[in-house]
């Protein structure tokens, strides 16, 4: 049993935020890490988000053009175990094909009302109804069912919960955080979410640090098992 390849990467302000206080998007990345996502995506070719950034900022996930020539198509992957992103979303109307992971305990509603839209609209789109015992979905169980659908490699973007539920469970290879030369405060979303490592915390090797060309820290991070 496989799965596939898992890079995470976030934007953070130095103070370890990834969205302003109240919660809603916050511009961290300027043109130089915006252009190294969409060639990480590119290369990647499988993107995979939170139901939490599906509703907070209603992303198209895509690959720029303008940014990367003859990009290739995009695998969409939303993570939504209770059945709360909205049919109107932006990301299922855009290219390639988008997967939305939920449990067999998802709202009933919400579910027949992507399915109609997904036929009424002809959406490239594939819903994975996982058996489960509440909305909480088994991250090595989804990465397998992705792997037995041929994904091999994915980028996971966040946010905040999804960071956690992929470090706890342990299904990452690579972690890169790119901090923008801002501070924001508050108490909006850090890095990860979720309920937190009691001690001890998750111990990571860190690979590279790397200054990049508009001031910022390019960190690449692996976890250490021992
Ligand atoms: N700076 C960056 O790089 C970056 C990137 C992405 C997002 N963000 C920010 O992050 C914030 C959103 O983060 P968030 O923590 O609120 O939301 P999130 O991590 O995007 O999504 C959390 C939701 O995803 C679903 N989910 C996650 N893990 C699951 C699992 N194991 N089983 C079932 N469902 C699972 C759940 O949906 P259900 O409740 O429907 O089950 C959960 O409520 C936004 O402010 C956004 O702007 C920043």
């Amino acid at each position: 049993m496989g799965r596939p390849f898992i890079h995470m990467n976030c934007a953070s302000s130095f103070d370890g935020k990834i969205a302003s206080p109240d919660g809603s998007r916050l511009r961290i990345s300027g043109p130089w890490d915006v252009e190294r996502v969409h060639r990480l995506r590119a290369d990647i070719g499988a993107i995979l988000v939170g139901a939490g950034t599906i509703i907070t900022d209603d992303p198209k996930l895509t690959i720029k053009d303008d940014l990367i020539e003859n990009a290739p198509s995009l695998t969409k992957v939303v993570l939504d175990g209770a059945g709360r992103i909205p049919a109107a979303s932006r990301f299922l109307r855009t290219a390639g094909r988008s997967i939305v992971i939920t449990s067999s305990l998802c709202d009933r509603k919400w579910y027949m009302g992507m399915q109609e839209t997904a036929v009424r609209e002809d959406l490239d789109l594939v819903i994975i109804e996982m058996e489960t015992g509440s909305t909480r979905l088994d991250i090595p169980s989804v990465l397998t069912a992705l792997f037995d659908r041929g994904i091999e490699r994915i980028l996971v973007e966040g946010g905040s919960e999804v960071i956690w539920e992929f470090v706890r469970s342990g299904c990452f290879d690579r972690f890169t955080i790119y901090f923008a030369p801002i501070l924001v405060g508050g108490k909006g979303p850090s890095i990860m979410g979720g309920s937190g490592f009691t001690d001890p915390p998750q111990r990571l090797i860190v690979k590279s640090l790397t200054m990049t060309p508009d001031g910022g820290v390019l960190s690449e991070l692996i976890l250490n098992d021992q």
